[in-house]
C-alpha cells in the first residue's frame, strides 16, 4: 500500500463525515448515545464482503464478527464474546451466518496444501466436509464441488449457534431470536437465502438440546 493511497484513506473519512452532517447534523451525536442494533452478522473475513455495505445498513444498525469462512467455534472466547454481549445485551433478535461464494478458506480446507498456523482453523472446515462426504464427493465438477461446501459450511455454523448454550438460554427465557443462513455471490452482489432458521432448539438433533 503506498503512501498516497494510504493518506487518501483519511481524507475519504473527512468527506464521509462531512456528507453525513450535511444530511443529518445529530448523526454522529445520536450514535454516541448508544446502540442497539436488532442484528448480529457473523460473516467472513474477506474483503469483498463488508457486512452493513452489502445490506444497505447504516452505523448502529448490525453488530459484526468476522472471521475466517465465517465459523462458529463455541472454544472461540472472541465469537462467544460477541455472541454473549449480542444475545444478552443488546439482545438482537436475528443472528445471520453469511458465507460466500469463492470463500479462499473454504477453498482451502477442499485441497491438502499445508499453509502454517492457519492450518489449525482450516481444520475446523474439514470436519463439515467430512460430516456431507457422500454428498461433496458425488459432485463431480470441482467447482460446483465448492459451491455447495460453501453452502454446507454455512448451514453447519448456524447448527453449532443453535447449539450453543447462549443461544439455547436465550430461548428459555423466551427470547425472541431468530437464526439464519445466507450465502453472499461475489460475482453478481446478490445474497440467498438458505432458508436453514432456527427459533427455538427443536430442530436440534437431541444430543445437542439442552433442557429447557
Ligand atoms: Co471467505
Amino acid at each position: 500500500m503506498n503512501k498516497i493511497y494510504y493518506q487518501s484513506l483519511l481524507d475519504n473519512n473527512k468527506k464521509w463525515v462531512t456528507n453525513k452532517l450535511a444530511l443529518d447534523e445529530n448523526y454522529f451525536s445520536r450514535l454516541a448515545d448508544g446502540q442497539q442494533p436488532p442484528i448480529l452478522w457473523i460473516g467472513c473475513a474477506d474483503s469483498r464482503v463488508p457486512a452493513n455495505e452489502i445490506i444497505g445498513a447504516e452505523p448502529g444498525e448490525v453488530f459484526v464478527h468476522r472471521n475466517i469462512a465465517n465459523m462458529v467455534l463455541h472454544t472461540d472466547m472472541n465469537m462467544l464474546s460477541v455472541l454473549d454481549y449480542a444475545v444478552n445485551v443488546l439482545k438482537v433478535t436475528h443472528i445471520i451466518v453469511c458465507g460466500h461464494y469463492g470463500c479462499g478458506g473454504v477453498k482451502a480446507a477442499m485441497g491438502n496444501h499445508q499453509y502454517g498456523l492457519i492450518d489449525n482453523w482450516i481444520r475446523h472446515i474439514k470436519d463439515v466436509y467430512r460430516f456431507h462426504y457422500e454428498e461433496l464427493n458425488q459432485i463431480e465438477d470441482e467447482n460446483e464441488r465448492f459451491a455447495r461446501f460453501v453452502e454446507l459450511n454455512v448451514k453447519e455454523q448456524v447448527y453449532d449457534l443453535a447449539k450453543t448454550s447462549i443461544v439455547q438460554s436465550a430461548w428459555r427465557a423466551k427470547q425472541e431470536l431468530h437464526i439464519h443462513g445466507w450465502v453472499y455471490d461475489i460475482k453478481d452482489g446478490i445474497i440467498d437465502d438458505l432458508n436453514v432458521n432456527f427459533s427455538d432448539n427443536t430442530g436440534l438433533t437431541e444430543v445437542y438440546r439442552l433442557d429447557l
